[in-house]
């Protein structure tokens, strides 16, 4: 069989016409190609050409399409009322209901209807391309596009050939998803493939931090943005998404690698999805959305302090450059050495909490704050306590951090900090589908800005960490922990011992 998706009137049957469907045979039809368009229930192609032209209409206002091209584009998108009118069709894309046996059944229906070498491609989110191929004649014609939402929007298509599927699967779909102006990466058919699969650190080690009471979601989210530079906070991500679509991928993804410890959902969560809390859709979820969102109070209570004429700093892991920030705005420093009696002391950590870090530098817990140095590309800093950190130190702490001009968030404390923690679990979370060969390490990246639009995709950002320091944060989490979601894996070990990019290949 030879599968060729680039020829000039090649037409596509798209099947579902729901949020996904419509919004794929808009893109196809705005690519120059004849769409046809088909629902299972009655009226539902209808709506969904109706809200395509509603969509376009507000392009030609402003002034981003002209009236003519949104003619042209509604003239090739068909509405079909019996499978059989997909026979034209090329190419099959089913975007319809995630259920493996309705899917298997549309396909072998659509088998018996279209061309012997029309590709049927499906959008699961998390079903495998290969099982649904399974229950067809001839699997070798089934491979994976997956878009996402919105599809005229989201520049990013994932490419998945199953593994029965026809050699040129691949490189064919890559080619269709370029026709259609998307940018493709080829993933391989592995449990939410890339994109779903790398955002399982995100949001899960924000909601550890939170569950943990470390720091609150709001408290979470500015540091995530001020100190990160993510341009949404993980609540705020989760409250747009839907709490309830969120858990069931974590639950799918878990589930699907076997109880993998680095996937675990939180059991928080759940009580939240079974409450109804999930997000902007039900008005409640991390925020308020039916009135003026409440400020939520501080985690920690600071007491206020003058600015500190003087303070110790550790000189380890980025101590040198807390103490010239803090140099600058009028602060006597002592870096290194045997602290004096009296006075904050600052240590900067990776990967170990203040009791910690206090305690192998022998100092004393009362006056020792931490300050997350490796976890703040931008402006924001993290002043984390102990236990035994007295208000008197942390009100200090918090006056010198906030005399260099920088806003400060003070937190519970935590192997990790917040940034740390969260940062590196999106790099080891990288790494680990570039170990599993689920895409090329430069395609991990791309798939992450554009499918999740982070600053970074996993691996960069890891370059960016230093894979050094990245691995020095979990090997120190996992140490204190003992849990097993933080050990390292030996993608980013072995690279980071050799000191090279996480971008080298094997
Ligand atoms: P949806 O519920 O908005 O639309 C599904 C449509 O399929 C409905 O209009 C339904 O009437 C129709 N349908 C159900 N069974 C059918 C059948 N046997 N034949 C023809 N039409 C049938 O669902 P949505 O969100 O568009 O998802 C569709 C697919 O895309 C699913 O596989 C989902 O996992 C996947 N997906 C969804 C994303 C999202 O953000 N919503 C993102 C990426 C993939």
């Amino acid at each position: 069989m030879t599968i060729d998706l680039s020829k000039s009137d090649l037409v596509v049957a798209v099947f579902g016409a729901g949020t996904m469907g419509r919004g794929i045979a808009q893109v196809c039809a705005q690519a120059g190609i004849t769409t046809l368009l088909y629902d299972a229930r009655d009226g539902a192609v209808a709506e969904a050409i109706a809200a395509v032209g509603k969509g376009l209409d507000g392009q030609v206002a402003k002034g981003r399409m002209t009236e003519e091209a949104k003619r042209d584009v509604m003239a090739r998108l068909k509405p079909m009322t019996t499978l059989a009118e997909a026979a034209p069709a090329g190419l099959v894309i089913e975007a319809i209901v995630e259920d493996l046996a309705v899917k298997r059944d549309l396909f072998r229906a659509l088998e018996d209807i279209i061309a012997p070498d029309a590709v049927i491609a499906s959008n699961t989110s998390s079903l495998s391309v290969t099982e649904i191929a399974a229950g067809c004649a001839k699997p070798e014609r089934v491979g994976g596009l997956h878009f996402f939402n919105p599809p005229p929007v989201m520049k990013l298509v994932e490419a998945i050939a199953g593994l029965r599927s026809e050699p040129a699967m691949a490189k064919e779909l890559v080619g269709f998803i370029k026709r259609i102006g998307k940018v493709p990466i080829v993933a391989t058919d592995t449990p939410g493939f890339v994109v779903n699969h790398a955002g399982r650190a995100y949001g899960p080690e924000a909601l550890r931090i939170v569950d943990q009471g470390i720091a609150s979601a709001a408290e979470v989210d500015g540091l995530m943005k001020e100190a990160a530079g993510f341009r949404m906070g993980p609540f705020e991500l989760l409250d747009l998404v839907g709490g309830d679509v969120t858990h069931a991928v974590m639950e799918s993804i878990y589930g699907r690698y076997y109880d993998e410890p680095m996937y675990q959902p939180s059991a928080q969560m759940a009580v939240r999805v079974a409450g109804g809390l999930l997000g902007r859709k039900s008005k409640q979820g991390f925020y308020d959305y039916s009135a003026t969102p409440a400020v939520s109070p501080p985690t920690v209570a600071i007491s206020a302090q003058p600015k500190p004429v003087s303070v110790w700093v550790a000189d380890e892991d980025g101590g040198a450059d807390l103490a010239a920030l803090l140099q600058s705005a009028g602060i006597a420093v002592t870096l290194g050495g045997t602290p004096g009696t009296e006075g904050v002391l600052f240590v900067t950590p990776l990967g170990e909490d203040c009791t910690a870090a206090a305690l192998r530098l022998k100092l004393d817990p009362a006056r020792t704050v931490a300050v997350d140095m490796l976890g703040r590309f931008k402006g924001r800093y993290t002043a984390m306590k102990n236990p035994l950190t007295a208000p008197e130190a942390l009100g200090a702490a918090v006056a010198a951090l906030g005399a260099t001009g920088a806003p400060v968030t003070a937190i519970n404390d935590s192997t990790g900090f917040v940034v740390q923690r969260i940062a590196a679990m999106i790099v080891n979370v990288g790494c680990r589908i570039a170990e599993l060969r689920v895409a090329a390490p430069l395609d991990i990246d791309t798939a992450v800005e554009l499918g999740l639009n982070y600053p970074k995709g996993p691996l960069a950002l890891g370059n960016l960490l230093g894979p050094a320091a990245v691995l020095k944060v979990l090997d120190g989490m996992f140490a204190l922990t003992q849990d097993p979601k933080y050990r390292a894996t030996t993608w980013l070990r072995r690279r980071a011992m050799l000191g090279v990019s996480l971008h080298t290949p094997d």
